[in-house]
């Protein structure tokens, strides 16, 4: 297959626009750019496009999608039983990187949800991503637009790094402002539930909700063979093909720990110089929506520096640097070095 490439710059935005529609509306399936990272679109309604996402990306059949949608009205075609809280934390956090997880009314294929009776759905900010929903008219289900396992695509030219000839295109918009995938909270249980941090903080969350839970899987490795809230969660996920370990201590320790153990470090900018070895650098320590921004296209570039390990310093756990810590715990397959 050929993957179209859409060009959506200055006056061909429309035209784009419109294309991309036409693409999803005929059943198929289109990588798309939002505000957190890129995704692999295809009509919510239809199944062999959902099947056809699955195959691109080779995602396991047990791992459902976010169903993204460009207004709150929309959101009553396809959960039901929609909870107060749920009307509130659209009110406050759409459209934008927040994902929910509701009763599903089995309006979207089956193959969605992966079996279960709920749904994930999500009101991007991204305006254009916005644009083709409203323009094709339908709810989008949309994974990340990567091959399963690897780094979150954050730019139309990472998609095209893992998909090019197994889709049908890819919009060429801008590189995504967050870096990192949505927050996902489940408000079908008892509690308000975290399944996944992400630039919707904790700390937002918690303000909303005092009896917020934070899923065990958020910062530690899910059990094997224990059921999980959000299947995701239990894959290896944003991996190099190196080694990789995650290092938490301060700025000495870690450089000191690096130039001692060789490999290869991801590093914060301000220690950048003074580690001998190949590095690479994701922003500074206290500004974590850079982190959030850089760190996967940070691993996107780390097996290019031929290295058999990889050490990355962790960021702090508050504000999105959670959610960054959650993916690079991820990425090492949960080998933590605590210094
Ligand atoms: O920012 C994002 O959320 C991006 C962009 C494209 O919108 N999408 C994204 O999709 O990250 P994906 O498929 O890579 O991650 C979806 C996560 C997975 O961990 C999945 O298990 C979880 O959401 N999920 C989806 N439906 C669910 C459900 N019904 N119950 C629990 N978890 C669900
Ligand atoms: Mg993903």
């Amino acid at each position: 297959m050929k993957t179209l490439r859409i060009d959506v710059t200055g006056e061909c935005y429309q035209s784009g626009v419109n294309a991309v529609a036409e693409i999803l509306c005929g059943g198929g399936i289109a990588a798309v750019p939002t505000e957190t990272v890129y995704g692999l679109a295809a009509s919510a309604f239809c199944d062999s496009a959902i099947r056809a996402v699955f195959a691109a990306k080779g995602r396991p059949q047990d791992n459902p999608l976010i169903v993204h949608i460009s207004s709150i009205e929309m959101l009553k075609d396809i959960a039901e039983d929609i909870p107060q809280s749920a009307i509130l934390c659209a009110e406050r956090f759409w459209p934008g990187p927040f994902t929910m997880v509701l009763k599903s009314k089995g309006t979207v294929a089956k193959s969605v949800s992966a079996g279960l009776d709920t749904v994930a759905v999500r009101c991007p900010k991204s305006k254009i991503c916005r644009d083709i929903i409203e323009k094709s008219g339908l709810p989008l289900a949309a994974p990340s637009a990567n091959t399963s396992g690897a780094p979150s695509p954050t730019t139309f030219a990472h998609v095209l790094d893992d998909l090019d000839g197994k889709i049908d295109a890819v919009v060429c918009g801008e590189a995504c402002e967050v870096g990192v995938e949505s927050t996902v909270l489940s408000l079908v249980g008892e509690h308000p539930r975290l399944l996944r941090p992400g630039a919707v903080t904790a700390e937002q969350l918690l303000e909303l909700f005092p009896d917020l839970i934070v899923d065990s899987a958020v910062l530690s490795e899910p059990e094997e063979g224990k059921t999980v809230a959000s299947p995701g969660m239990k894959y290896k996920h944003y991996a190099p093909k190196t080694e990789t370990f995650l290092v938490v201590g301060d700025s000495d320790s870690f450089t000191e720990f690096v130039n001692k153990n060789g490999g290869a470090a991801i590093c914060f900018s301000e220690e950048a110089e003074r580690i001998i070895g190949k590095k690479l650098a994701y922003g500074t320590a206290s500004d974590e929506a850079t982190l959030a921004r850089n760190v996967f296209s940070v691993l996107r570039k780390a097996d290019g520096l031929s290295v058999d390990k990889i050490y990355i310093h962790s960021p702090s756990k508050s504000g999105v640097g959670l959610a960054v810590y959650n993916r690079l715990i991820r990425s090492a397959g949960f080998k933590v070095i605590e210094l």
